[in-house]
């Protein structure tokens, strides 16, 4: 067979940098992604050749980047299969996203009593913010379980419907353990019980990994970030079905969000800007764009079939490992890119020390999912997570600094 290489690592600088003398072997994707030559170079091209302020300036850079800025929210209502770029609206990430729609929707359609549904498998994220929600309202979290294999109860989940349900947020791609979830089925349920209830998809890691269409799935909201997909940090999107945003409140007050403001009363403008107080994030948005295009040229499909068969490759090697144990779904066509795993007898730390010096970079600890970890009776895994540049060279790199690892900790 021959050897699952990436046509496009080249396109990333950083990786041909080396980590403690070794080539640099980035398997932390699912944290931040690195960045292509395509992202640096459109950023670098706004800051040295075009920057002002955008929706302001009357004079030509004003108006061109502006212009520019507008057509990445066209560009993004694109890729997710939005109706329209009104439904886009610019946030600092996916984390500010959730908040948002928390403190937007949640203070003005929840009330004492009402429900929320989540699951076991979601990110601190999509989680904290309910929680102060159910804080400031009395409402109340319910949570779906997983079942034995590390997938979502969906019969639990049926039963935790009720005429007190108002929202679902589930996450598409569990960034700890990337099973990919059946967010069309749980929505499909939800609106069959009830065409109220209002579903959030969590797209952080789905974005990057698979392609996504937010109207096929039939998403109230859905929310990704900008720095996971290959993009900079600062820049985040929510999609929300345009009838629902319209009904939202600001989340946030201040200066381009308004139509007219007097000391008697202010008055807002229409979605998505009502969302966007303040100067937005300028910059990161331009590269926001140019990441989207780049994953656009090489297809999302291509780069879910390249990570797929990274998995199949890896699957099996690891398994082969003494003491090494894979947690979610053993069926790699249930997973996009994520590897989490734990290694008897070694902490995910001490793992996770020895691959650094082998020049292998993984993310270990809770992965900002401390009920996932309860429910999988973990306190922490080794999680190695893929994106479109990694290679079966990175892979080998992983299984040696494993055996490295089992060596030194035995
Ligand atoms: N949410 C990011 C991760 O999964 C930071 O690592």
């Amino acid at each position: 067979m021959s050897r699952i290489v990436s046509s496009w690592r080249a396109d990333f600088p950083v990786l041909a940098t080396t980590m403690h003398g070794k080539p640099l072997v980035f398997l932390d994707s699912g944290a931040s992604a690195q960045k292509p030559r395509a992202v640096i170079e459109a950023m670098d091209r706004v800051l040295s050749g075009g920057y002002a302020n955008i929706h302001r300036g009357l004079y030509e850079i004003s108006q061109n980047l502006t212009a520019a800025f507008e057509d990445v929210r066209v560009r993004v209502a694109r890729f997710i299969g939005a109706e329209s770029e009104k439904e886009i609206v610019f946030t600092r990430n996916s984390t500010e996203a959730i908040n948002l729609v928390a403190q937007s929707w949640g203070r003005t359609h929840l009330w004492e009593g009402d429900e929320i549904i989540l699951s076991a498998m979601e990110h601190h994220a999509n989680i904290v913010p309910w929680q102060l929600l159910a804080e400031q309202t009395g409402c109340v979290i319910k949570v779906i379980p997983l079942t034995g294999e590390g997938h979502l109860d969906l019969s639990a989940f049926e039963q935790l419907l009720s005429e007190k349900t108002k929202l679902i947020g589930v996450v598409h791609v569990s960034n700890a353990l990337g099973t990919i979830n059946p967010v069309e089925a749980i929505i499909s349920a939800a609106r069959a019980f009830d065409p109220a209830i209002r579903v959030l998809v969590d797209g952080s890691q789905s974005a990057v990994h698979m392609a996504v269409d937010v109207r096929a799935m039939d998403a109230d909201f859905f929310v990704f970030t900008g720095h996971k997909l290959y993009g900079p940090t600062g820049i985040g999107v929510l999609y929300g079905k345009y009838a629902v945003l319209e009904a939202m409140p600001p989340y946030q007050g201040g200066g381009d969000m308004i139509e007219r403001v007097r000391f008697s009363g202010t008055t807002y403008k229409e979605p998505p800007y009502r969302f966007e107080a303040g100067t937005p994030a300028i910059v990161e948005v331009i590269g926001l764009g140019a990441a989207i295009d780049y994953v656009c040229e090489i297809g999302m499909e291509a780069i879910a079939a390249h990570e797929r068969a990274l998995l199949d490759y890896a699957t099996p090697l690891m398994n082969t490992l003494k003491g090494v144990r894979i947690h979610g779904p053993e069926n790699t066509a249930e997973k996009a890119g994520i590897l989490s795993f734990s290694v008897a007898g070694g902490h995910p730390s001490d793992i996770g020390m020895v691959l650094d010096q082998c020049g292998v970079a993984v993310r270990t600890g809770h992965h900002c999912c401390m009920p996932l970890m309860e429910a999988l009776g973990v306190e922490a895994t080794v999680r190695a997570s893929f994106g479109l540049y990694t290679n079966q060279d990175d892979l080998d790199a992983l299984v040696a600094g494993l055996n490295k690892a089992r060596m030194l900790l035995s």
